[in-house]
């Protein structure tokens, strides 16, 4: 099916939330003062992102997703876990530019700026071999999944640039945006080819970001946030049903703590959610030497 043992690292697997990353704890303050741009935050794995960076002391967070109703909801529950997090949202298709340029808008003008953006919203569509594929299914994945990333970056960057030189400033560490990505995006399933090219070309997006945005103090993560029960994750076939173990907080708390600047170095790869972060940080020196992480063309093996 692929090759993904060689591209895992052998690291203790996490499949719910630890002290490391538990933004009510180790990471309790991490986001004060900053302000957090999400998309696909009206459930799921962005919604419990959303829920700690409030739990982490975020100044505001702005949530956008489709329907209204759930970003009401969402809203609410940012505000009864922290009521000193602001909470803003707009209904925003990511697949518009226009719709994703003005959310930004809305959030730069409610709470002065965008210190970490999660492009985060995604869509996994039925499943069918690539000759035998709806066309219009096919390509709105990667509507969804690539040109919504791309959006986000295209129009959160000069905010997040902004972050990064004021937080750099003051000795810390800002602009910061998060690429919510796949394990999929290394493997070959059969009838997957829509959403698992599409989140491998997340990966490469993260690396061209980090290549165009680096000198602007730009960290960009690409993030595989494991296995969650998610309604999209829901629509994969029921035979992979059992690789959903993980609780949405998992994800949440790693996004936390890439934001915190804990893991600047690793900017410009994929991490995965699962991975023990004390562990990661002690492969260091490797990742960066064997330039490790990254969407490479194999040609020995
Ligand atoms: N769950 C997993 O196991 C898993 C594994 C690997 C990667 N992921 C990735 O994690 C991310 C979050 O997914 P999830 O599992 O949390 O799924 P989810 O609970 O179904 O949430 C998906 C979110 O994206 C929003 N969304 C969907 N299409 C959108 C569009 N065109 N424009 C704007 N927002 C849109 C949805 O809200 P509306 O419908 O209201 O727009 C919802 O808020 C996705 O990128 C997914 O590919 C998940």
């Amino acid at each position: 099916m692929s090759s993904i043992d060689t591209q895992d690292l052998a690291l203790t697997e996490w499949h719910a939330r630890y002290e490391a990353i538990d933004p009510a704890s180790a990471l309790q303050g991490s986001a004060a003062g900053k302000v957090v741009f999400i998309t696909g935050a009206s459930q799921g794995i962005g919604l419990a992102t959303a829920v700690a960076f409030a739990q982490a002391g975020a100044k505001a967070v702005y949530l956008t997703a489709r329907s209204q109703r759930a970003l009401e909801a969402a809203c609410d529950r940012i505000r009864r876990t922290n009521p000193n997090t602001q909470c803003a949202y707009s209904p925003c298709n990511v697949t518009s530019a226009e719709q994703v340029e003005a959310a930004v808008a809305d959030c730069v003008k409610k709470f002065g700026g965008i210190d970490v953006a999660d492009a985060n919203a995604g869509r996994l569509g039925p499943w069918a071999k690539i000759g035998e594929s709806d066309p219009a299914s096919w390509w709105h994945t990667w509507e969804v999944n690539l040109r919504g990333a791309y959006h986000v970056i295209r129009f959160t960057m000069a905010h997040l640039i902004e972050s990064a030189r004021r937080w750099a400033a003051q000795g810390s560490s800002g602009g910061h945006l998060i690429l919510v990505s796949s394990v999929g995006a290394q493997l070959l399933m059969p009838t997957a080819s829509d959403y698992q090219t599409s989140k491998h070309a997340i990966n490469r997006l993260c690396e061209f970001v980090q290549v165009d945005h680096g000198q602007d103090g730009i960290k960009c993560f690409s993030v595989g946030p494991g296995g969650v029960a998610t309604d999209l994750a829901r629509n994969m076939p029921e035979d992979y049903y059992h690789y959903l173990t993980d609780t949405p907080e998992l994800p949440a708390g790693f996004i936390v703590w890439l934001a915190s600047g804990k893991a600047d170095w690793a900017r410009g790869r994929y991490l995965s959610a699962n991975w023990d972060v004390e562990e990661l940080i002690s492969l260091k020196e490797k990742i960066l030497r064997d330039d490790l992480l990254v969407n490479r063309l194999r040609t020995r093996s």
